[in-house]
């Protein structure tokens, strides 16, 4: 069965019948794949009760479905294409047949080393095809794997190496991102004196550094690669509810939660909105820029486009070296036909000017994708004008690390568009629009909060060790829904437009964090007594961070910018680079109502520069606080914009 509808009108028919049978639906889709054995029922189980099981009974290895069902008819052809952090370094095409070698001698390696189904291993790996090989040969086997963003710091590695309770730790001595290097190796060395549970550590020679090894924990992987003999790796057998990976995201409270999602299903979905989304053909050359840190890498540059036989581009750099043209020298090199990045990214380029642009070549270009978060009109025609000289679709892609694949999204050139628009949502996939009392809002142009209301295959399963967790988050709110977090409007043909979190969860430049996180690790500095984090408005990152700290005494003037250098470092050495604050703006109170709760909404308008009319705040503790805030942030405001 193909899976790709390639008119408007059958994109109708199938959402039509995906919503009216969707049990049908998906077990037609589901017959495209190789299965051990088909599955007995389509759908099981319940939103209310958050209990969701996809084609129970089907056992399938994903491996067999993203590569060996390629070996005949395209195993020649390329799976990978990897293009280096340094333009002059050699870039590697890794054909079909040539990646499923790779990822036997990897799976069977990692049996060789005790590694069975259902263990967890931890992948804290650059960008190069080695990461690519380490997912797959996991999933090969059967082990579960959870990628942590090599930019997370050693106590976030760690408080995720527990959670999962993991059992190897596959890294590199460094990585390279632009100019610079990350000794991954140290970081890890740092998190593991807090993980028990790890037994083995392979580590990748990427830059050749000098990197201590412990004889009886670290393994060179070339070494682990040579010791195993037999690069015969048979595939595990996997229910199709068993779990393919945990990734841990931010939500409002506590720490990170570790999705996990499961084969069949996940499988099913990624393969199909790959298909449909990008309207991939082939011998298109296929370019993610997403770190394969994140969901955007796990499903659209591994699982996706490998389960359609595409080709993938990996890049293991960074948008801005050697210079701010990088993408489009790379989009010219290979002759990219469909380009996936994020509106952070097209914002920053932006600003270094179109001549960066138009000394490319991109006149291979056919689609342009968008994901992580609104896009703003202005940057959205540029991209349409400057990058798709008017000629690609974009497709501003709407979905979530616990979505697992694309909900809402035109399907390439097939669908209309309309700037900021995610659009109409892919079939299978029921948004609607409901009121803080859970009513759904049928008039157009209303803002709600956006659920979704059947169930699809590659939504998430659990949140690691914690179900009750994933139902008070996403299923209890709403009963019957699967809750987003999102607020979006449709317009009077249904086109979505989603405008951005409406908990306690900012999205800076496309990473998530949780405000409850970011103010946890700025309460771990010693100065700090209380801090409450807000986003603002930010022109490159889409939302910078800005938080407000209580310190134990006032700090002089003159003595704030060492203050603050070290509350940076609690941030950096608790979640990583990633989550510095932007601002960091000393106070001596919070705006409090009466029950502790912080008025997050007065910080929020604070924080973006607004400094008049606050609404209500008769329920404040201590209304004058606000005004002592706002004088003081009138200064830092002024002073940084
Ligand atoms: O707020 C939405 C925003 O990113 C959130 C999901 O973040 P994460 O799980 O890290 O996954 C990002 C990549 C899939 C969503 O709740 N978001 C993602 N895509 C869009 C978006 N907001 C608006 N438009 C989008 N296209």
């Amino acid at each position: 069965m193909e899976l790709r509808i390639d008119t408007f009108k059958s994109y109708q028919t199938a959402y039509l019948k995906s919503i009216e049978s969707p049990q049908l639906f998906w077990s037609e889709i589901a017959s495209a794949f190789e299965w051990f054995a088909p599955h007995q029922q389509t759908f099981n189980g319940s939103m209310e009760e958050g209990n969701i099981r996809w084609f129970d009974g089907g056992k399938l290895n994903i491996t067999i479905n993203a590569l060996d069902r390629h070996l005949e008819s395209k195993g020649n052809d390329p799976a990978i294409i990897w293009e280096p952090n340094d333009p002059d370094d050699l870039n590697e095409t890794i054909s079909y047949k040539q990646l499923h070698q790779r990822v036997c001698a990897f799976g069977s390696a990692l049996r060789s080393c005790g590694i069975e189904k259902g263990d967890r291993v931890i992948l804290y790996m650059p960008m190069t095809p080695e990461l690519a090989i380490a997912v797959l040969a996991c999933a090969r086997i059967g082990a579960v794997h959870s990628v942590v963003f090599a930019g997370f710091s050693a106590q976030a590695l760690a408080d995720r190496i527990q959670d999962a309770q993991a059992k190897m730790v596959i890294t590199a001595d460094e990585s390279r991102r632009g100019g610079k290097t990350i000794p991954l190796k140290s970081v890890v060395d740092a998190a593991l004196t807090s993980c028990p549970s790890i037994e083995k550590v392979i580590v990748q020679r990427v830059t050749g550094s000098a990197c201590p090894m412990e004889s009886e924990r670290d393994i060179w992987m070339h070494e682990f690669l040579a010791a195993s003999k037999d690069s015969n790796c048979p595939p595990e057998i996997m229910e199709a509810e068993d779990p393919l990976f945990i990734l841990y995201t931010s939500g409002s409270t506590g720490k990170p939660k570790g999705v996990v999602h499961t084969t069949g299903g996940y499988m099913v979905y990624t393969a199909y909105s790959f298909a449909n989304v990008f309207q991939y053909e082939p011998g298109d050359i296929y370019w993610c820029t997403a770190d394969i840190g994140w969901i955007t890498g796990h499903s659209y540059i591994i699982y996706g486009p490998l389960l359609n036989g595409a080709t993938t581009l990996m890049f293991e750099g960074i948008p801005t070296y050697p210079d701010a043209s990088r993408f489009w020298a790379v989009c010219e090199k290979y002759r990219v036909n469909q380009f996936y990045t994020a509106p952070t990214a097209i914002r920053s380029l932006m600003a270094s000017g179109r001549k960066c642009v138009e000394k490319h070549d991109l006149s291979a270009l056919k689609v342009l994708g968008t994901v992580g978060e609104p896009i703003n009109e202005e940057a959205w025609h540029w991209y349409n004008e400057v990058v798709g000289k008017s000629n690609c679709p974009i497709v501003d892609t709407w979905w979530q690390t616990e979505t697992g694949g694309i909900m809402i999204s035109g399907l390439g050139n097939l669908s209309p568009t309309k700037p900021a628009h995610a659009g109409l949502p892919l079939p299978g996939i029921d948004p609607v629009l409901l009121d803080p009392e859970g009513n759904e809002i049928t008039q157009p142009n209303i803002e709600g909060l956006l659920c979704i209301r059947s169930p699809w295959p590659s939504m998430i399963r659990t949140t690691y060790g914690d179900h009750e967790r994933c139902l008070s988050t996403y299923f209890r709110p709403f009963p019957g829904y699967y809750f987003t977090g999102d607020g979006a409007r449709k317009d009077e043909l249904g086109m979505i437009r989603v405008i951005g979190r409406v908990d306690d969860v900012i999205n800076v430049s496309g990473h998530r964090f949780g405000t409850a996180e970011i103010e946890s690790a700025i309460n771990q500095s010693e100065m700090a007594v209380e801090s409450a984090v807000v986003g603002f408005d930010h022109e490159i990152k889409g939302q910078g961070i800005h938080a407000f700290v209580i310190t134990e005494e006032p700090i002089p003037l003159h003595d704030q910018g060492a203050a603050r250098a070290r509350i940076i470092d609690s941030v950096e050495r608790e979640i990583g680079k990633i989550a510095r604050p932007d601002r960091i703006q000393f106070v001596a109170a919070l705006p409090k109502t009466r029950s502790g709760k912080i008025m997050r909404r007065i910080l929020r308008k604070v924080a973006n520069g607004d400094f008049d009319g606050f609404g209500d705040t008769s329920t404040l503790l201590d209304p004058s606080v606000v005004e002592s805030i706002v004088n003081n942030a009138k200064s830092l405001w002024f002073a940084t914009n």
